[in-house]
């Protein structure tokens, strides 16, 4: 059983037998509250079973979201400083100016303090995040129900076993409600792929061919190797980085790769690797940073084929960058008959708050890491950057919309939706369906590259499409033959994936063996690290780093290889198809360092 070393500023248990024994003198008052109206309410997620009651001596960790007036400012600010026609274009703002943007009202705190009090829960009792947008506490699960005015059951997910604890419905005191977006763990079923990657197929097979070397890129011939394995080389060649060019380690460059649970980065493999495919870089290593306890085990056997394949990848791209792999602890699912004492956020929450807290988080973070808005399709992993919004993101998903039936076998996938009524509906990636995160699909193959089956692609449900894609994607759309997959898809949510990249037969080293890995949990550190020479070609000029790409990427569409050929199946269609200019495959297509080192910093 994981135990959560947790750092003496969110540690409660101390406090504890104190708070609970002032509870029972504070619950013998009655209430001022009035009648408390339901907050949010859902229907009995398709694919998870009501077990049983939760247990009482259960503590749960709420997190308490608060609204933030003024993202909408914050919102302009991001896309001005991200568009490159824009005079303050790379003025990207500080973190204490993304703070006050996102803080909320001192109403809406002082409402939320109040109502804490009243269940006897203190300052010094809660965590904030620095923005104060997020109040965080940990508390015993029959407070959380008299607090919510609701009762915890156990819920077990059909197809994986998995158990956790929620409520179909909660509600608030009436006045509450202006001042507070969501509270979680409550109505949220999401299971975040069990913490693990995307990652499609893992061939052990024992007959890939052994390595020719660090070919020279003559600039128009592809190794032939590459149509079958994919190495640092390959993704050079096809991406067009001249065979000199060396990033720089000494302009403030940085790259991150995010890690969850039993994911482990082993820096014996990555030698083995770099030895194979990028002999330079023998004998560098990366950062490693623990959040909320993540642990760096070495043990060559429980070396993760995830970490290993998007620090490999990445970090060897784009090496000798200051690279940095986040290690965030996650609690195994809740399992009612051992009784795991805390049934805490998703692993991804508590990444989210701690690199929100850094000073200087990495210029370009992957992470191969998520959910589908509602259900499994093979969705794109994502480039993460920029932060605040990523968080807003997180807010906006409703929580209905966060479950998943676990079929991740496109043959029996129903997409029904899990809104009680049954609709059929494509279901796109969180998140990566967030519209300030680079969504990444996969290709395969060379000569042509294309778009490969499992390239998750589509149409937020949530969220509305950006201002930034509505000329390519409006394009695509207006293309598709009139009725196609009609009320199957919301053609005017946000579009993914904006780009693509290999997703298969990627040569990765775990545990001192080479294995073959495929999935777009490829494609993402591929891309990152040509995103992280992007930086540097910015940074050697004197200029700010790219920070948010996507509104620069869609007036770009030359910088990168159109990918016309490949569909995506799914939903018991053969899903869209690859076209000319956008598409709903293989986005904007794949990079093109020569010309996009050029299109970067043409201003
Ligand atoms: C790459 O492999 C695919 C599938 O085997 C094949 O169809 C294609 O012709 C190959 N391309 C090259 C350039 O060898
Ligand atoms: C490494 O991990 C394996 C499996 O988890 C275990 O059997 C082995 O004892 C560990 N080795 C060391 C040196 O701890
Ligand atoms: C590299 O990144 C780490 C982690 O973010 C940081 O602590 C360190 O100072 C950086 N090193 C350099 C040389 O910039
Ligand atoms: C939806 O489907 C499930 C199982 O397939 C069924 O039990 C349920 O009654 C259906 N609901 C509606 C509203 O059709
Ligand atoms: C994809 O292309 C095939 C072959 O040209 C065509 O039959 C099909 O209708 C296209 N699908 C979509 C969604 O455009
Ligand atoms: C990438 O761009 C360079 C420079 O414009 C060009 O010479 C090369 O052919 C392009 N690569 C591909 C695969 O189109």
């Amino acid at each position: 059983m994981f135990v959560d070393p947790r750092t003496p500023s969110h540690a409660v248990p101390s406090k504890f037998s104190a708070f609970l024994t002032l509870l029972s003198v504070v619950f013998a008052v009655p209430s001022k509250d009035p009648a408390p109206e339901v907050k949010e309410s859902i229907n009995p997620p398709r694919g998870w079973t009501l077990r049983s009651a939760a247990p009482s001596h259960h503590t749960i960790e709420l997190r308490i979201g608060l609204p933030q007036p003024d993202f909408p400012v914050l919102e302009k600010h991001l896309y001005e400083v991200s568009d490159p026609f824009h005079e303050r274009y790379g003025q990207h703002l500080t973190k204490a100016e993304v703070e006050a943007l996102v803080a909320p009202h001192q109403e809406s705190i002082d409402a939320v303090s109040e109502w804490l009090a009243t269940h006897g829960i203190g300052e010094s009792d809660i965590q904030r995040s620095p923005a104060r947008d997020w109040v965080t506490i940990k508390v015993p699960i029959t407070l959380a129900e008299k607090m919510l005015d609701t009762t915890y059951h156990v819920w077990t997910h059909d197809a994986s076993g998995d158990s956790i604890v929620r409520t179909t419905s909660y509600s608030l005191p009436k006045h509450l409600h202006p001042h507070i977006d969501v509270i979680q763990p409550t109505t949220m079923f999401a299971r975040f792929k069990g913490y693990k990657s995307t990652i499609h197929d893992i061939d052990r097979s024992p007959s890939l061919p052994a390595f020719t070397g660090d070919s020279t890129n003559s600039g128009a011939v592809i190794d032939p190797s590459c149509n079958t394995t994919i190495t640092i080389s390959c993704l050079r060649q096809l991406y067009s980085v001249p065979s000199d060019f060396t990033p720089s380690a000494h302009v403030g460059n940085s790259v991150g790769i995010t890690g969850y649970l039993e994911q482990f980065a082993n820096r014996q493999d990555l030698q083995s690797f770099y030895a194979d495919q990028k002999p330079q870089a023998v004998g560098s290593t990366f950062n490693f940073v623990s959040v909320k306890g993540g642990l760096n085990d070495q043990n060559a056997s429980n070396a993760g084929v995830e970490a290993n394949l998007d620090v490999q990848f990445a970090f060897g791209l784009s090496f000798p960058v200051n690279s940095t792999f986040f290690s965030t602890a996650g609690r195994p699912p809740f399992i009612p008959d051992i009784g795991t004492p805390t049934d805490t956020n998703e692993p991804y929450t508590d990444w989210l708050d701690f690199i929100l807290a850094q000073e200087k988080p990495p210029l370009a973070i992957s992470t191969s890491y998520g959910d589908d808005e509602q259900s499994p399709k093979a969705s794109p992993d994502g480039l993460v950057q920029d932060l605040p919004s990523l968080v807003h993101c997180e807010f906006k998903i409703p929580s209905d919309g966060g479950v998943g039936d676990g079929d991740d076998n496109p043959a029996t996938q129903t997409c029904l939706t899990n809104d009680g009524k049954n609709q059929t509906k494509f279901i796109p990636g969180f998140p990566a369906s967030c519209p300030f995160v680079t969504a990444v699909g996969g290709t395969e193959f060379i000569e042509p590259e294309i778009g490969v089956f499992f390239s998750g692609g589509g149409f937020s449900n949530f969220f509305a499409r950006p201002s930034y894609q509505d000329k390519a994607v409006g394009k695509f759309l207006s293309a598709l033959p009139k009725g196609t997959f009609e009320g199957l898809f919301n053609p005017n949510g946000r579009a993914i994936p904006d780009v693509a990249a290999q997703g298969e037969r990627f040569r990765v080293f775990v545990g001192g063996q080479v294995v073959s890995v495929a999935g777009t949990s490829a494609s993402s550190p591929a891309f990152t690290g040509i995103v992280a020479l992007l930086n540097d070609v910015r940074l050697r000029a004197g200029q700010p780093p790219l920070g948010f790409l996507n509104p620069l990427l869609y007036t770009i569409p030359e910088g990168f290889n159109d990918i016309t050929i490949g569909n995506n199946p799914g939903c018991g269609t053969e899903g869209f198809n690859a076209t000319t200019g956008w598409d709903a495959v293989t986005g904007l297509g794949t990079p093109n360092f020569s010309k996009l080192r050029d299109l970067v910093i043409r201003k």
